[in-house]
């Protein structure tokens, strides 16, 4: 079939929305027509040609929300007309890490999915018979997408596609670092390092958890704003002497959780300074530029702090979305702030151009 899609031609380069050729879902593989997805830093990432491991022509986009529209042979587990949240991270059920509860770093397909490829080593889209290669297995800046069944979450259809479609990666990033990788226990002291769609959602976390104070951190204070109303209790400015106002903030001690999520590796370090002595644990969701490292004096650790790293906010996507978004439509979280701006497909640039600005949290197409 024919669809409209915004091409990645050349790094550094505005993206280019046309027309491409789209093949039916193969074996294990359905097919989705989009409703919504956001523009997500990661997408901006690749686009400038500032990930090593970019590759082009692809079409961009991860967090799709949509339709299953057809599904092809061997798929049981979803049929035409299910809402789905597209998966980045899939869960095939299987593997080793799918079957342990300590991660949801599932293996199935990631050797093909960092190559740009579906699970069978080949690509859905092409144009002129020129193959164009799929993003984080995903490749939803399109009218439609085929993905592989593990890599789609069924929700619920009553969640309204702008809004499923954060689940997708940064609103479930934050959800799931406090609720899976920290599992914040109720009445603790909390601080968030940053205030983005990873950070707003570890502020909601924190509070769905039942933390008593959450402290955030951000240089804007537009976005702490955002964050008391996701449920913060004190806001602070970033920057020099933050960790040092928490300590006050805290007796001395440290916050029992702390959450980074800025990407910046001197916001780390801060983010385990600020944890408490004895049982701090300071959780690092953000994503530091290649070759960066994390910088951090021992002993803190030897007092007790731990750090752990999360990924997709440990959450096994097919399991753990659906819940996110029902507790979303059983109100625990509001999530009209986040969507800023609403465009359309052929404005996808303009949602770099307001990211880059930091007008807002999250720019979702809306597809006609
Ligand atoms: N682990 C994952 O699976 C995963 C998924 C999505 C995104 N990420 C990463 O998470 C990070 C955050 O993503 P986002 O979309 O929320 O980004 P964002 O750019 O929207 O938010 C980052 C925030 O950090 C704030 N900040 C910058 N310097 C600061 C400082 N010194 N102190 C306090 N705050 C500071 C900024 O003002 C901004 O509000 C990025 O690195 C992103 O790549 C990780
Ligand atoms: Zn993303
Ligand atoms: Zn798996």
């Amino acid at each position: 079939m024919r669809m409209r899609a915004a091409v990645l031609e050349e790094f550094g380069e505005p993206l280019a929305v046309q027309e491409v050729e789209l093949a039916e879902p193969r074996a294990g593989e359905v097919l989705v027509r989009l409703h919504a997805c956001g523009v997500c830093h990661t997408d901006l990432y690749t686009a400038s040609g500032a990930d090593p491991s970019g590759y082009a022509p692809t079409v961009l986009g991860h967090e799709g929300a949509g339709v299953v529209e057809a599904v092809g042979p061997d798929v049981a587990s979803l049929a035409p007309g299910d809402h789905v949240v597209t998966l980045f991270s899939p869960q095939c059920g299987e593997c080793v890490h799918c079957l342990d509860p300590r991660t949801n770093l599932c293996l199935a397909i990631r050797e093909e999915q960092n190559k740009g490829h579906l699970p069978d080593g080949t690509t859905r889209i092409s144009r002129d018979g020129e193959e164009i290669r799929s993003f984080m297995g995903c490749s939803t800046f399109a009218e439609y997408t085929v993905m592989p069944e593990i890599a789609l979450a069924k929700v619920s259809p009553e969640a309204p596609f702008e809004h499923a479609c954060l689940f997708a990666c940064g609103l479930s990033t934050g959800l799931g670092a406090a609720i899976n990788t920290a599992a914040v226990q109720p009445g603790s002291t909390c601080a968030v390092f940053g205030a983005g769609m990873v950070g707003l959602g570890a502020v909601a976390g924190c509070r769905l958890q039942g933390a008593e104070r959450i402290i955030c951190v951000d240089l804007s204070p537009q976005r702490l704003e955002l964050a008391r109303g996701q449920g913060a209790t004190d806001l602070l400015e970033g920057g020099e002497g933050a960790v040092e106002r928490i300590l006050e903030m805290t007796g001395g001690f440290g916050a029992d959780y702390t959450f980074e999520a800025t990407g910046n590796v001197a916001v780390m370090r801060e983010a385990v300074e600020a944890a408490r002595m004895g049982w701090g644990l300071c959780t690092v969701a953000g994503v530091a530029g290649r070759g960066e490292t994390l910088d951090v004096v021992p002993r803190l650790l030897i007092t007790g702090r731990r750090i752990a790293g999360s990924s997709f906010g440990g959450v096994k996507g097919r399991d753990q979305v659906p819940v996110l978004v029902d507790r979303y439509l059983a109100g625990e979280i509001d999530l009209d702030p986040f969507v800023t701006h609403r465009i359309g497909l052929d404005e996808v640039n303009r949602g770099f151009e307001l990211m880059e600005a930091q007008d807002g949290i999250r720019s979702v197409i809306e597809f006609a």
